[in-house]
């Protein structure tokens, strides 16, 4: 049984005052239109993603979507009802459908989850919060003084992703005569058929007003948790090898010997970052049997950590390297590796740090053998609900 997506992102985003219609604006680095597309494409449940979007703006859309892939990316209308028949039109034969508004980046795995199950029994399912403030309305003294107060009791405010059989959503639009629907819940209802209330989520709340966007910044910093990995690795020393450390070249009687550029720090920063992550590690991501990494410059293998960790919508916090070994002396190159590493994280400087140490001419790092690095990352990785 298909179950298609639906984002309508075809409004104008008035009441945001931002240049750019709002589900173009970044939050956490991404347009609203990726966050809210992104969370659907990726759920188990869910098939084929379209999204909705006004004429002129479909190449804007795909820009802000990047490599997240969607099945199509059709014209909307003038009121939101007629960009979801727009969307409706796309969905082919899928049995099922949520439709979402781009309006609400965060959309908690869970929600989805609970609106699906909602299906066996009713037509239709929306996520809502119970209504907790006062309610009241605007007096008609001045226009901005307290009127009556409304009876909260009962209330609820209603959220997307709305859920429908696509056969009774479908019937209720061609149906539904009344003045332009805010949502589509309310068109399956006039039309009979029965629309089931699961538990919503507050990351759900639509960004609507200006405000909103420095609202939405802090729930997305705090959806992030924190993670440290660790990094440890070892090269031999030899003569007749560059001596590559925190991708920068060194000068040194010896270099280091190893299947890739072999530098140590680079490979201990690499298991680090994996390590934050959960990933595995470097011989896993480039096993030492594939001829491509021979000689290769260990900032690549560096560049995919940081970057599984940016797809992964995390953020890096810092890096730590410590450099063990009698020679050479790593201060006078400090600045320049830490800079090196900065780039390949795309990180400022002051998030990264490299140490070294001697082992006191202990060890076969002390009696000249080998170097040995060791790394610790620390990571911000969005917490899965
Ligand atoms: N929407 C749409 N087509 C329209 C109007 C709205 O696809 N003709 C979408 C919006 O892009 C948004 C969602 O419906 O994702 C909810 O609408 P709303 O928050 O009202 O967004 P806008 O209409 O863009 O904002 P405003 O009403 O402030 O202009
Ligand atoms: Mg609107």
């Amino acid at each position: 049984m298909t179950i298609a997506a639906i984002i309508v992102a075809a409004g104008k985003g008035e009441r945001a005052g931002t240049s750019l219609p709002k589900q173009f604006v970044t939050v956490g680095g991404k347009a609203l239109l990726t966050h809210a597309v992104t969370a659907l494409a990726r759920h188990p449940r869910i098939e084929r993603t379209i999204v909705v979007v006004a004429e002129g703006q479909a190449e804007l859309a795909a820009h802000a979507l990047g490599d997240i892939l969607v099945d199509a990316i059709v014209i909307g209308g003038a009121e939101r009802q007629q960009s979801v028949a727009a969307g409706m039109a796309a969905i082919g034969d899928a049995r099922i459908v949520l439709i979402h508004d781009a309006a609400r980046p965060f959309l908690p795995s869970s929600v989805v989850d609970r609106l699906i199950a909602a299906l066996d029994t009713a037509d239709g399912a929306i996520p809502a919060l119970s209504v907790v403030d006062t309610l009241a309305k605007v007096g008609a003294k001045t226009g901005e003084d307290l009127g009556d107060v409304v009876d909260r009791n009962g209330l609820i405010r209603v959220q997307t992703p709305q859920a429908f059989r696509a056969n009774a959503i479908r019937d209720a639009h061609n149906r539904w005569t009344g003045t332009a629907a805010t949502d589509d819940a309310q068109m399956a209802r006039a039309a009979g058929y029965m629309v089931a209330v699961v538990e919503g989520h507050a990351m759900l709340d639509k960004i609507t007003q200006p405000a909103d966007f420095a609202e939405a910044e802090r729930k997305w910093n705090q959806r992030l948790i924190s993670r440290t990995g660790l990094g440890y690795d070892v090269h031999r020393l030899a003569t007749g090898e560059d001596l590559w450390l925190c991708g920068v070249k060194i000068d040194h009687e010896k270099g280091l010997s190893g299947h890739s550029d072999a530098d140590v720090a680079l490979h201990a920063l690499t298991d680090a970052l994996l390590g934050a992550l959960g990933d595995g590690d470097i011989g896993a991501h480039f096993p030492p049997s594939d001829p491509q990494w021979r000689g290769a410059a260990s900032h690549r293998f560096v560049e995919h950590a940081a970057n599984l960790i940016k797809q992964a919508g995390g953020v890096i916090d810092h890096v730590d390297v410590t450099i063990i070994c009698e020679a050479p002396k790593i201060g006078p190159h400090r600045d320049a590796m830490r800079i090196a590493i900065a780039g390949m994280l795309a990180v400022p400087i002051t998030k990264v740090s490299v140490k070294a140490t001697t082992t006191e001419r202990l060890g076969f790092t002390g009696r000249g053998e080998g170097i040995a690095a060791q790394a610790a990352a620390t990571i911000r990785l969005p917490e899965e609900e």
